[in-house]
């Protein structure tokens, strides 16, 4: 059948400088950003591997989720831009459409609000799980170990080639993770679990059993509900990040989700991704005020000191990060309506931001304050301690994870993830007796 269409298959030649010889690689296009060499049959063909460790130049997979441009500042999902879902749109409303993909209609929207408000309890028996925790233990600790023993929970989703079972344990993920998160909080300072309530929204009903105790409800204003949904939504997902591909890596040898979430967890632990905003207040009370901001500066820009400004710089991001520009804003609104203002730690970031944005140090390397930068701020605000930060990005994540690792194992050629390495250890060699060593 021929296709008028039909377009030629655009390719990349690469020659090997010693040889001679060269290889017509073809090209793969998405529908916006730079095309992909397609290396697959590489090292078959060539006998070389690619070598890319931080995969800095390596795509992993199609993906029709999100999609980012760095040099623009642009995020969106599924096509939709960030910031017009931060304005317009709801956490539950975007976790729809990471998941099945289309904005959902009314009737989708009830029926998907139900489920997920409905499935908000845990098995009593996971608290005893956390009481197997030190009371001091760090709750992102909490959270890998707990999250991934849901899996010896709920039996009945585990079987990853069932549509169905695959859609409920995304479920499962989604409503359970912000009573997980509240009782890895409650757990550290002592205080009675909360249940959940039914009759709140997503972002009140966490922060409901975050803050409610037995004896006082707490009572939440909109605009802090709403600054915490906009959390949520601008961490949802955010491509093939070190903790998405964690999930992705991990799930490609079949793993059950609850265990791939927890791997994500694990991964995004650390401050160069997850742990960032965490370290952007530790880093602020060190610095403790104005008048010290060109001392740490100058430790930031010292290759022998290991220093670094939290919440400044991406991967991705050679420009503002969309979604910093977003938190910017309801930054100031929390702290307004919270009566804040004028604390002394904001002021101190906004200092931080002015000069670093001005110094040629970081305007030549494109570092500028992403999202940890603000979310920090916001939640410490909210009352969230620092050690809780990493905890609700993990929170907010789950839900780009799981539609992240459902499309994966919806993909009819998806296989184990393997990369492969150049070895430049020592080369075959004898084994030694111990008297002769
Ligand atoms: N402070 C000082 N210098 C920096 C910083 C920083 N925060 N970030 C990058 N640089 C310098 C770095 O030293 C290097 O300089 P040179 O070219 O002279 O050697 C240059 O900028 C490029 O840095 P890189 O390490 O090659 O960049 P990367 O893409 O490997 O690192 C990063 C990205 C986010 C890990 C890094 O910018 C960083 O450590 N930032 C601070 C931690 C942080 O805020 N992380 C949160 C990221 S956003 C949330 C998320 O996605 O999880």
């Amino acid at each position: 059948m021929s296709d008028q269409h039909h377009q030629p298959q655009k390719t990349f030649t690469i020659t090997n400088d010693e040889t001679g010889e060269s290889w017509v690689l073809p090209v793969v296009e998405g529908t916006v950003g730079p095309p992909a060499v397609d290396v697959r049959k590489f090292y078959a063909e060539t006998g070389h591997f690619t070598f890319d460790p931080s995969f800095t130049s390596t795509g992993s997979c199609k993906s029709r989720i999100t999609f980012i441009d760095g040099d623009e500042g642009i995020l969106m999902y599924r096509g939709y831009d960030i910031k017009e879902l931060a304005e317009k749109s709801t956490f539950l409303e975007v976790s729809y459409l990471l998941l099945y993909g289309d904005l959902p209609n009314k009737a989708e929207m009830d029926d998907f609000h139900h489920t997920i408000t409905y499935h908000t309890m845990v098995h009593e028996q996971i608290i005893n799980f956390f009481r197997g925790f030190r009371r001091d233990a760090h709750p992102m600790a909490v959270m890998c170990g707990v999250v991934g023993a849901l899996s010896a929970f709920y039996h009945d989703s585990l079987d990853i080639w069932d549509p169905r079972q695959r859609e409920i344990s995304a479920h499962r993920l989604l409503s359970k993770m912000p009573t997980l998160a509240a009782m890895s909080y409650k757990y550290g300072i002592g205080q009675p679990f909360i249940y959940p309530r039914n009759d709140l929204g997503y972002a009140e009903n966490f922060l409901h059993m975050c803050f409610s105790v037995p004896a006082e409800d707490y009572k939440c204003s909109p605009t802090i509900a709403r600054a915490m949904d906009r959390i949520f939504i601008l961490h949802a997902d955010h491509e093939q990040n070190a903790s998405t591909s964690t999930v992705r890596l991990a799930g490609s040898s079949q793993a059950n989700p609850f265990a791939c979430i927890a791997a994500g967890i694990a991964s995004l632990w650390g401050p160069s991704h997850g742990g960032a905003n965490q370290a952007v207040l530790e880093m602020l009370s060190e610095i403790g005020s104005k008048d010290r901001i060109p001392e740490f500066l100058e430790r930031a820009k010292d290759k022998d000191d290991s220093f670094r400004l939290m919440g400044f710089g991406h991967r991705v991001y050679k420009n503002y990060d969309p979604r910093a520009e977003v938190l910017r804003e309801s930054c100031h609104e929390v702290l307004e309506e919270l009566g804040v203002s004028d604390d002394p730690m904001l002021e101190l970031a906004m200092e931080l931001e002015r000069i670093a944005l001005e110094d040629p140090y970081f305007v030549e390397r494109k570092l500028y304050p992403n999202v940890d930068f603000y979310s920090g701020i916001i939640l410490k605000a909210i009352g969230f301690p620092p050690n809780m930060f990493t905890v609700l990005f993990a929170l907010a994540r789950t839900i780009g994870w799981i539609s992240q690792w459902k499309e994966m194992i919806e993909e009819p050629a998806h296989r184990i993830g393997r990369p492969r390495q150049v070895y430049t250890g020592p080369t075959a060699r004898p084994y030694v007796d111990m008297g002769k060593r």
